[in-house]
């Protein structure tokens, strides 16, 4: 299969190849999943998982890019939750080879169905902001129904799922940002920031 490919750190964005790699097979627990899209963050290169195993071994070459949209190919043994032909999204973990490349394999658990009507390109594109945001609202944050939340840069990725999620759960949202043209739908107080100073404040429905 083709996939981007690194296998030395020195060489930065300089290093990232592309390559035929042998296609993943699904280990117990695993699946493997047809990537429609995928999505890579920006200093993956500097992660030790992208070089080495848990143990601190040299792990080159590696495939990175850890969220991911696609169809699930192949079932390992005892793999249960899943079926072959299933739309699926998730995250890969991040000491294994990823999703910037034809196809992963990755344990089932670190993955659920994407509803038909949700792109693959939107279902890879939102889990790592939509996980930041939920762990910051929800495990380190613990909000409630009822609750007040401020969320800074709330017209950005994870600001506009941190506002949306938190909508949900019933809280109020006070959102801070520079944007002009907010995205989200949920009713909040918006206020438009520089590093100086405030320059605007509304209310938005
Ligand atoms: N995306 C992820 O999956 C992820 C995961 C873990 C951690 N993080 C971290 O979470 C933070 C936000 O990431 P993001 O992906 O949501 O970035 P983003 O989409 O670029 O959003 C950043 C937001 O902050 C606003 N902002 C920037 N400078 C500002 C300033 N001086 N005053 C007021 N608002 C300002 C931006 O406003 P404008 O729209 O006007 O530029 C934008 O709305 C970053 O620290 C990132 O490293 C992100």
């Amino acid at each position: 299969m083709k996939a981007i490919v690194v296998t030395d750190q020195a060489a930065g964005m300089a290093g990232v190849k592309l390559m035929e790699r042998p296609e993943p097979q699904a280990a117990i627990n695993d699946v493997v999943v047809q990537i429609h899209a995928s999505g890579f963050t920006g200093d993956e290169l500097s992660w030790p998982s992208t070089w080495t195993d848990r143990v601190g071994r040299d792990r080159t070459p590696s495939i990175p890019g850890h969220e991911l949209a696609g169809v699930v190919t192949a079932l390992g043994y005892g793999t249960t939750g899943l079926s072959i032909g299933q739309r699926v999204f998730g995250l890969t973990d991040w000491y294994r080879d990823g999703t910037l490349a034809e196809y992963v394999a990755v344990e089932a658990r670190n993955l659920v169905a994407l509803p038909g009507d949700v792109d693959f390109t939107v279902g890879a594109a939102l889990v790592m902001p939509g996980l930041t945001a939920w762990q910051g609202l929800f495990e380190h944050g613990r909000l409630r129904a009822g609750q007040s939340v401020l969320v800074h840069g709330a017209a950005g990725v994870v600001g506009s799922m941190a506002t949306q999620l938190a909508r949900e759960a019933g809280a109020y949202v006070i959102g801070a940002g520079r944007a002009a043209g907010w995205k989200t739908s949920a009713k909040s107080i918006w206020f438009s920031m520089s590093s100086a100073a405030t320059s605007g404040s509304g209310l938005r429905a």
